[in-house]
């Protein structure tokens, strides 16, 4: 991608580079960047952000871990066989598809890989060295877009996979983000590293669907003191994404954060259990199918049902790169710790913040704005720590 003079570029590495999202995000901002589409779903590129100092998308530098070694051209072709990326814009972005390729690092563990943990922290921190080294990039954030795992045994257990790429995030000084419900950060060895390591992360799992819709009619029947007896919620999808929540403790991983936004907004936990299943024919074309129960005046019974049909890979792209875009220039403006007031972008928000989407959009602006006030580039001279204004860590 090429890039603008007046800004330095800024890296963007990705767990789980090869996957679905990951190849939508590579291949989105390679062609809005060409100007092939316009950024719809970005939020970032809105008006609200245009003095916010963001890094622009055409100064965005890809790499990645990823475990497969499938080229990211093939799979934007696949991805393209499947309707995720429109005809003709994986062709017409091959060259940048095939650049980042290159960046791409062999992930871990792989089946039958004998390094240890500490070793395999120092190999992905050295490959995120190495890229912020050979790009001269002051910053890159690192990204978790990489297929779900089970629930992590606990913190005496094995350090998952996603805690090994934040812990080698922090080693390398990279701002982190979790756009999935694995652990990665929240891992107490993780979450006391970050502590000491001064950096801004976020997570975690990214709101792009049944949630997303959660967290608007949420608030609708608490505000209008409607009584809510049920939500029962069933998900069908394909992909890699739907093989791995066919395992039940990756499924449970993912389904804690969806029901926490009916509890948050609702003020209690309705009856009602949240299903995922693993439909292959339907590729990354998921059905989300929700349906609640609820009490009006005098105790007269409602039901309202929802179908959400949506694009998974292209319902997250916008939202990563937003994230990307936001830590990149929370890490620049010095601020460090978990990033609250990206709330907006998750299921299971960092803090305690709203739980609602308009006021967690109204947090997100805010920020917007306060990362427009703080200093470019000038990192650790003007931290920009207020809790309640900047979201930061609570
Ligand atoms: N698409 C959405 O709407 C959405 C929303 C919220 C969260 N997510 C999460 O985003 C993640 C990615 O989704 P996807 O549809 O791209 O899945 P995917 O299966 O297409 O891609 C996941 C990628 O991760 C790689 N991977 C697995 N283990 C790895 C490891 N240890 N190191 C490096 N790479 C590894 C896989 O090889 C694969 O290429 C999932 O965890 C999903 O739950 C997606």
């Amino acid at each position: 991608m090429s890039a603008s003079l007046s800004r330095p570029r800024v890296g963007v590495w990705l767990i789980g580079a090869r996957g679905s999202v990951a190849t939508t995000v590579v291949t989105g901002c390679a062609a809005i960047a060409a100007g092939l589409h316009p950024p719809t779903g970005m939020v970032t590129e809105t008006a609200a952000f245009t003095g916010s100092g963001l890094p622009a998308l055409p100064d965005l530098v890809f790499g990645g871990h990823d475990t497969l070694d499938c080229p990211l051209p093939k799979r934007a072709e696949s991805l393209t066989a499947g309707g995720v990326l429109p005809p003709g814009v994986a062709t017409a972005v091959n060259a940048e598809l095939a650049a980042v390729d290159r960046e791409i690092r062999p992930g871990g563990p792989a089946p039958g890989d004998t390094r240890g943990e500490t070793e395999l922290i120092t190999a992905f921190a050295d490959d995120l060295r190495d890229f912020l080294h050979r790009h001269e990039l002051e910053r890159a954030v690192v990204v978790n877009v990489a297929s779900t795992e089970p629930a992590s045994p606990g913190p005496d257990g094995p350090l998952p996979a996603s805690t090994l790429y934040a812990l080698a995030a922090l080693r390398a000084g990279c701002p982190y983000v979790n756009f999935t419900p694995s652990e990665g950060m929240h891992h107490p060895v993780a979450a006391r590293e970050a502590e000491r390591g001064g950096l801004p992360h976020a997570g975690r799992d990214g709101k792009t669907g049944q949630t997303l819709l959660r967290a608007v009619l949420g608030p609708m029947f608490a505000q209008r003191t409607l009584t809510v007896r049920a939500w029962s919620g069933t998900n069908l999808l394909g992909g890699g994404d739907g093989a791995a929540l066919a395992d039940p403790a990756a499924a449970a991983a993912k389904n804690a954060g969806k029901e926490r936004v009916l509890a948050d907004t609702l003020g209690t936990v309705p009856q009602g259990e949240v299903h995922i299943d693993d439909v292959p024919a339907l590729g990354d074309w998921k059905t989300a199918w929700d349906h609640i129960a609820f009490d009006g005046f005098l105790g007269t019974r409602m039901i309202l049902q929802t179908i959400w049909q949506g694009c998974d890979s292209a319902l997250a792209a916008p939202l990563v790169l937003d994230l990307a875009r936001l830590t990149a220039r929370a890490h620049e403006a010095g601020m460090s710790g978990p990033l609250g007031a990206l709330g907006f972008y998750f299921k299971d928000p960092v803090g305690d913040g709203p739980s609602g989407l308009a006021q967690q959009y109204e947090e997100l602006v805010r920020f917007g704005r306060r990362l427009g006030e703080a200093d470019g580039g000038d990192r650790g001279t003007r931290a920009v720590r207020d809790t309640e204004e900047t979201g930061g860590a609570r």
